[in-house]
């Protein structure tokens, strides 16, 4: 018999059917006539409960199906009263593929705190929490694909080793085959990358934006999703130093095409969570809650389809930078309280805290900030006429603060040149940047959204090393 999934069989109503399944065993428990064991593959939230007659199996096999270990069963599948699923195996035969001591396993049938199951990382996936969040990241991943593939949109691998920087926003991660202990060195004493692997010092990829845009200048519409990486040492619950982007790019859209298409496809992916992912996202909301109870009440956040609903349900309120300056210098964001951080006048980056009080106590929906003072954005963003500001755009979410950054692009050649010049970027070796803007040059735009921020609001989850499969943070790069 072929192997059948938890979640398959779970939604089956061909009862007496023989089937197989494989799994890991969550609990097992019994007296001397039955004994019920629930099994987990990891596809679905909802174990499947196998029951075993006691004498026909024997207390010897039995003690071996301990929590953790492995199993295989065949057996048939039946109507099950007490299990609080519709389905259960009567199991005809069961192989105990791998043990599990319970002396030795760290993951017990109960419910873990996030803390712990962080130290045990590489046994995450056995818990509904993990399970849960594994899937919900598949569908995203797919919807991603699916919302730009309707669209007409073409993905393109952006290149993870680069010699260029697309940010400045950060420290990068030096990619180098030279030995250190004893590198090559110019005359002047420095390392000699020119003898390295590329002939030049290269990096991680902060961003495929510069090279995406290379591929919109002929394919109108393009997207990347691919590992960015950055070395800042932001020990946040926001910030990982390996994510996920998704930047889209295209030709002819202003920023307010832009703007449209971010809020379009923020909306599409939460649609496809909450259309897709219902049971998953009913069991993180309940986790979720039990958590919220132990906290005071005006630090409750929403409850997690609450949080969802309203972003699809309302339209993102749009307010250059300068107005919500003016609103931040004018609000106490909580009775007797001050922002940890003052904001002092146009040129203030704004914290996440400045962005969810935007977002959640002056405007209750979602914000799309435009118009940022040209002194705190990357070098590629088009400049406005006042000669201050550049058209740039955060998208800023509830719980996550900004959750997408993006623009217009400076199109005009010697506008960027000359922005490239103050900020001292080597113009000569980005020539085939600036040949976009030598060759059929158009006005386009496009955006990054973090990947795991997009989870974090979709889960509930807090913190963000909790969303990614393998979280890489200063001094965290375990496996
Ligand atoms: O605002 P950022 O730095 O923008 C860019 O990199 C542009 N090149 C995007 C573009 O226009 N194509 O980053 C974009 C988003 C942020 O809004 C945030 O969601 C996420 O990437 N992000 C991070 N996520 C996790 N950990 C970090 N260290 C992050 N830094 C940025
Ligand atoms: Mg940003």
């Amino acid at each position: 018999i072929r192997r059948s999934k938890v979640a398959h069989l779970l939604k089956e109503t061909g009862f007496g059917k023989e089937v197989n399944v494989k799994g890991w065993v969550r609990t097992r428990r019994g007296n001397k006539f039955v004994n019920f064991i629930a099994l987990n593959d990891g596809s679905s939230i909802h174990n499947l409960q196998i029951v075993a007659d006691t004498t026909k199996f024997g207390d010897e096999l039995l003690r071996r199906i301990a929590t953790g270990s492995a199993i295989s069963v065949n057996g048939t599948l039946n109507e099950s009263e007490g299990s609080g699923q519709n389905v259960e195996i009567q199991a005809a035969e069961i192989e105990v593929i791998g043990e599990c001591s319970p002396d030795h396993y760290p993951l017990q049938p109960k419910k873990h705190s996030l803390e712990f199951l962080r130290e045990i990382a590489h046994l995450r996936f056995r818990t509904n929490t993990f399970g849960a969040i594994t899937r919900v990241r598949h569908a995203m991943i797919f919807a991603v694909h699916q919302f730009f593939s309707n669209k007409g949109f073409y993905n393109i691998h952006t290149p993870i080793i680069t010699a260029s920087d697309a940010e400045g926003a950060g420290e990068m991660f030096r990619v180098t085959t030279l030995d250190l202990n004893n590198p090559p060195k110019t005359e002047d004493g420095e390392i000699d990358y020119s003898q390295d692997f590329f002939g030049k010092s290269t990096h991680l990829t902060v961003s495929g934006q510069l090279e995406g845009e290379l591929a919109a200048m002929g394919m109108s519409d393009i997207y990347t999703f691919g590992p960015t990486f950055r070395a800042e040492n932001s020990n946040t619950t926001r910030h990982l130093a390996e994510f996920w982007m998704i930047e889209p790019e295209m030709a002819f859209y202003d920023l307010n095409d832009n703007m449209d298409l971010a809020e379009e496809f923020t909306k599409y992916l939460i649609n496809y969570a909450l259309a897709h992912c219902a049971e998953d996202l009913a069991f993180l909301s309940k986790r979720l809650q039990e958590e919220e109870k132990n906290k005071k009440a005006d630090e409750r956040s929403m409850e997690l389809l609450e949080k969802l609903r309203f972003v699809v349900e309302n339209d993102y309120a749009r307010i250059t930078y300068s107005e919500a300056i003016d609103i931040l210098m004018n609000s106490k964001p909580h009775k007797k309280g001050k922002f940890q951080y003052q904001i002092t006048g146009f040129g203030s980056d704004l914290q996440a805290e400045h962005e969810r009080f935007l977002v959640e106590k002056h405007f209750k929906k979602p914000v799309i900030l435009t118009d940022y003072p040209m002194s705190i954005k990357a070098f590629y963003m088009k400049q406005s006429d006042d000669g201050k500001t550049v058209r740039a755009m955060d998208v800023l979410f509830p719980q996550i603060g900004e959750i997408i950054g993006g623009s217009q692009r400076e199109d005009n050649y010697d506008k960027l040149l000359e922005r490239m010049r103050v900020l001292n970027l080597p113009e000569k070796e980005m020539y085939w940047y600036l040949d976009t803007r030598r060759f059929g040059s158009v006005p386009h735009s496009g955006f990054g959204l973090g990947f795991e921020r997009l989870m974090l609001f979709v889960t509930g989850m807090t913190n963000i090393r909790d969303v990614i499969p393998f979280p890489r943070s200063p001094k965290n790069a375990e496996f």
